[in-house]
C-alpha cells in the first residue's frame, strides 16, 4: 500500500507540478490484481446530498466517490482496480439502492494522465468536468466590457437580480449535464446568494445602464489538513469563482470578461484561483482558457447501471 501511494505520487508530480500529493487512505474497501499479481486499491465513499443542500442542485442524491490508488500501473492498473470496484459494488450494495436514477459513481483523475482514460472509457465513464487552476497573472489584459457596463461588489438589495441570473446559469448548466432543476432551486439559490453576500462579500454585479446583466460569486478557500480541496490543490490559500453568469442577451459583448477581470484582483492576493466547468459547455471550455485557466483534474461519472455491465 505504501509503495503503491508512493508510486503514484512520483508519477503524478512528473505528469503536472500544479497536483497535490493523492490521498492516503488507510484501508481501502477494494484490492484487485493485475495479471502479474501486483496490486491495486481503490478507496469508496459515499456522499449523499440532501434536498436542503445547495450540492444538491447539479449533484446526484448519492454519489459513490471512487478513489483509485494504483502507482504508476497506468491503464492496467486503473482496469484492474475498476474490476474491483464492481465486484465492491455487487456484492456489498443493494441492488435497489445502487440502481437507482439520482445516484452516480464519480472520480476525480489528473487531466494530464490520458493513458487512462481507455480504462475508464471501457468501465462506463465520461469525462463530465474539470477543476481548472490559474496562476497570478494569466490571462489578463483582455478587452474592456462594452460601453455602459460597470462591476461593483453585489449587496443584498441585488439580491433578486442575483437570484435571477444564478437561476438562468444554473438552467443552462443543467442542459449541459443532463440534469433535472430540483423543485426548491429557487429557495437554494436565495439562501446561498444571501450567504455569499453576506459573508463572503466577494460576490460581483456586472450593470449595464443600471440594469442587472451579468454576476459572479466568488470566494476563498484554504487547502490544509482536512479542508474538502486539500487532496486537489497544493497548500494554501486560494480564491475561487463558484458560479459566473451572464444574460443570454448580452453574451459575448465583454460582459463575462469584466466580471472576471474584477474577481481576479480581488482574489490574486492568494495562492492562486481555481474554479470548475463542465467539458460539454460550448461557452464556458472557450472562456475560461481565454480567461488563463488550464485542467488539472477531470471528474469522471459513470451511472451505476453502465459499471456493472
Ligand atoms: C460563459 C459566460 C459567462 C461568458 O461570458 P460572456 O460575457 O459571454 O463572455 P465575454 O463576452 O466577456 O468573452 C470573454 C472572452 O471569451 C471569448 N468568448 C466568450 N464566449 C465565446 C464563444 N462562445 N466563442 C468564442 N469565444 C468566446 C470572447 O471572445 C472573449 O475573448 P477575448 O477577451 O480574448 O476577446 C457566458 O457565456 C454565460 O453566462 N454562459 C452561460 C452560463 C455559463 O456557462 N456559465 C459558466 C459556468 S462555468
Amino acid at each position: 500500500m505504501e509503495h503503491l501511494a508512493d508510486a503514484q505520487a512520483r508519477r503524478w508530480a512528473e505528469l503536472d507540478p500544479a497536483l497535490s500529493v493523492p490521498a492516503a487512505l488507510a484501508d481501502p474497501a477494494v484490492t484487485a490484481r493485475l495479471p502479474d499479481g501486483d496490486a491495486v486499491r481503490c478507496g469508496v465513499y459515499r456522499a449523499v446530498y440532501d434536498a436542503d443542500t445547495v450540492q444538491s442542485l447539479w449533484m446526484p442524491r448519492v454519489v459513490w466517490e471512487a478513489t483509485p490508488i494504483v502507482g504508476d500501473t497506468g491503464a492496467a492498473g486503473m482496469a484492474a482496480a475498476l474490476d474491483g470496484l464492481r465486484r465492491w459494488f455487487d456484492i456489498e450494495v443493494a441492488a435497489e439502492e445502487f440502481g437507482h436514477a439520482d445516484t452516480a459513481v464519480e472520480l476525480y483523475w489528473p487531466s494530464r494522465d490520458v493513458g487512462v482514460a481507455p480504462a475508464l472509457f471501457r468501465h462506463g465513464f465520461v469525462p463530465m468536468s474539470v477543476l481548472a487552476v490559474r496562476s497570478h497573472g494569466a490571462g489578463s489584459g483582455a478587452q474592456p466590457a462594452s460601453d455602459g457596463v460597470a462591476v461593483r461588489r453585489a449587496t443584498l438589495s441585488d439580491l433578486d437580480e442575483l437570484v435571477a441570473l444564478q437561476h438562468e446559469e444554473l438552467r443552462y448548466s443543467l442542459r449541459v449535464i443532463g440534469g433535472t432543476m430540483r423543485d426548491n432551486a429557487t429557495e437554494l439559490i436565495t439562501t446561498s446568494m444571501r450567504r455569499s453576500v453576506y459573508f463572503s462579500g466577494r460576490v460581483l454585479l456586472a450593470e449595464s445602464n443600471g440594469v442587472a446583466v451579468g454576476a459572479a460569486d466568488c470566494g476563498v478557500a484554504l487547502a490544509a489538513d482536512g479542508t474538502w480541496i486539500q487532496h486537489r490543490l497544493p497548500a494554501g490559500q486560494w480564491g475561487y469563482i463558484g458560479t459566473l453568469s451572464v444574460s443570454p442577451d448580452v453574451r459575448g459583448t465583454g460582459v463575462g470578461g469584466a466580471l472576471v477581470d474584477a474577481a481576479h484582483q480581488i482574489l490574486d492576493a492568494e495562492r492562486g484561483t481555481f474554479l470548475f466547468y463542465d467539458l460539454a459547455n460550448p461557452l464556458s471550455t472557450v472562456f475560461w482558457p481565454r480567461k488563463g485557466y488550464r485542467p488539472l483534474w477531470t471528474k469522471w461519472v459513470c451511472k451505476p447501471a453502465a459499471l456493472l455491465r
